[in-house]
């Protein structure tokens, strides 16, 4: 049987605080990806991140979660999410997906972006752009009166039209007080099935796109997720609130260097 669905809204002050979590995880991520090159340790960049993070009062969420090892997620090439970082060293031409969270005032932020290792082949650039139009249409979708399901055609349908793949067997999740929480927020579904969304909700959006198959694999490490037929993998993810004028990313990278 299925256990009943625990989603937590948010107050507007409770928002507030995930607004003030969201920056920081957002200038940090923008931190980290901007340290990204060719010779750079992928260990190098969870530190950088883990001062970003604490230097803004904030905690790194990830760190210690069921035992997670580290403060971001590293996951070069056809690693999918959750690569742990290490002294693997970025060499030109990879795609790396970064993901980092951030807990601040009790409240948690969760945000991902996916960033060529120098210059990478036009296929590519064009897994990220469709990745990154993919969280766009999700995020946009995240109004007062749709449905969850609203939300995941939204991604499946920008993933498939560009002939990717959207995972399946992980998902974006709700986001507050604990890191994840209910709803699952599944990259594929139907419109105008599932949940409706209310304001107050805080959804952590996050499609996963495979250049080839969607099927996924875990590495041996218990953390590592990668895809089955060894097609590269992006992902991007911001953290969401449904408001009564719309959604309202808590995550953006841009608008971000004004606060700082
Ligand atoms: N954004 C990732 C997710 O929601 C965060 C994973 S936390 C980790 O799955 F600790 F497991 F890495
Ligand atoms: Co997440």
């Amino acid at each position: 049987m299925k256990p009943p669905s625990l989603v937590v809204p948010k107050t507007p002050a409770e928002v507030a605080r995930m607004r003030r979590a969201g920056r920081v995880a957002a200038v940090a991520l923008r931190e980290v990806a901007r340290a990204v090159a060719p010779g750079v340790a992928t260990e190098a960049l969870d530190r950088l991140a883990e001062t970003v993070i604490r230097d803004h009062g904030g905690v790194p969420s990830f760190k210690g979660y069921r035992g997670y090892p580290a403060s971001i997620c590293t996951s070069i090439d056809d690693e999918v999410v959750h690569g742990i970082p290490g002294p693997r060293v970025l060499r030109e031409g990879e795609l790396l997906s970064i993901d980092l969270g951030v807990r601040l005032e009790g409240f948690h932020a969760d945000v991902a972006v996916t960033v060529p290792v120098g210059e990478v082949p036009p296929e590519v650039s064009r897994l990220i752009a469709t990745t990154q139009a993919a969280l766009d249409a999700g995020v946009a979708a995240a109004r007062p009166g749709a449905t969850l399901g609203d939300v995941s055609w939204a991604i499946q349908s920008v993933v498939e039209a560009a002939g990717f793949s959207a995972v399946r067997d992980f998902a974006g999740h709700g986001v507050g007080r604990a890191l994840h929480e209910d709803p699952q927020v599944p990259n594929v579904g139907r419109p105008g099935t599932g949940p409706a969304l209310r304001v107050g909700m805080t959804l952590a959006v996050e499609p996963m796109v495979n250049m080839g198959g969607p099927d996924v694999v875990m590495d041996d490490d218990g953390w590592t997720v990668r895809t089955r037929d060894h097609s590269l993998s992006a992902h991007a993810e911001h953290t969401v609130a449904v408001t009564a004028a719309g959604p309202e990313v808590l995550t953006r990278l841009d608008e971000t260097a004004a606060v700082y």
